[in-house]
């Protein structure tokens, strides 16, 4: 059965803690998806991963929704939901509900995320009166990259928790069905998650969320540009496709590969034949 937004909040009630990932494509999607992961979210740090920017606010609807559609194919149980890219929901709120109607519509998700706090509490409104469901995420918001002025942990002091707690209790009211939380200390994290009726996913928020989420290329061990200190690699697949790809080049240098079992085959008359008139030719 599919997980969907009541299973979130029936996660919450019941404490039971959700299982977040990214994926950018049909395989991945296919695989984390039988592994039972409960949502699937089509990020934009695929700017970063799998485009090679240094930030996500390159990255287009158009990207989005080219990405988005091919984990649609992948997905069976998981939840999918998709990131709203940079510009495509400030411009103006028609704008902020059409585009998150192609996010559904076209991309196939079942839910768009947005980040910001009060400011974004109008255009979330207008796009669950659309029937679309939202999830927040505040914290490092990677979109204000350059206001918040570098990849850095957020509400350290009094007046910044104070504002955070706020934006999760404001968005909560305007009706998201969970909030992403990244890079905020552990304790107000928690804080938060027991102030809201909603489920907190963290990404460098501490073990006391509602839920985890983490970018499929970091925990792989796949990007290695840059590793947040919140990142545990759960396997180091570079190395495996290092070697992997060493091998193969080895033994296509030697001619170890292919071997017959890769290879077909074809009568051998005909063989005989085609290379009797080959010799007449020359
Ligand atoms: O884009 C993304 O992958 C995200 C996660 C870091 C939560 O927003």
């Amino acid at each position: 059965m599919r997980f969907t937004i009541q299973s979130f909040l029936e996660a919450k009630a019941k404490k039971e803690k959700i299982t977040m990932l990214t994926a950018y494509d049909y395989s991945m999607s296919k695989i984390i998806d039988e592994g039972g992961v409960d949502a699937i979210l089509i990020g934009d740090s695929l700017g970063m991963v799998v485009q090679g920017y240094e930030s996500t606010l390159e990255v287009t609807l158009e990207d989005m929704l080219y990405h988005c559609k091919s984990v649609a194919r992948g997905a069976k149980r998981a939840m999918l939901i998709g990131d709203m890219p940079f510009l495509s929901y400030h411009i103006s709120i028609t704008e902020a509900v059409r585009n998150a109607g192609r996010m559904v519509q076209e991309g196939k998700v079942h839910a768009v995320k947005l980040e910001g706090g009060r400011s974004m509490v109008e255009t979330i409104k207008a796009i669950v009166h659309a029937q679309i469901p939202v999830m927040g995420h505040l914290g490092l918001t990677p979109q204000s990259i350059h206001t918040l002025g570098g990849f850095k942990v957020q509400g350290k002091d009094e007046v910044k928790a104070k504002a955070l707690i706020e934006d999760a209790l404001t968005l909560e009211e305007a009706g998201v069905f969970g909030i992403v939380l990244e890079a905020v200390p552990e304790g107000l994290a928690q804080l938060i998650c027991e102030k809201l009726h909603i489920p907190v996913i963290g990404i460098g928020a501490g073990k006391y969320c509602d839920g985890q989420v983490l970018v499929i290329n970091d925990m792989l061990g796949i990007y290695s540009d840059f590793t947040p200190k919140f990142v545990k690699q759960y396997a180091n697949l570079k190395v495996n496709i290092n070697d992997a790809v060493s091998n193969y080049i080895e033994e296509v240098k030697t001619q170890r590969f292919p071997e017959a079992k890769h290879t077909f085959s074809m009568d051998g008359e005909l063989l005989e034949k085609l290379y009797e008139e080959k010799r007449r030719q020359s």
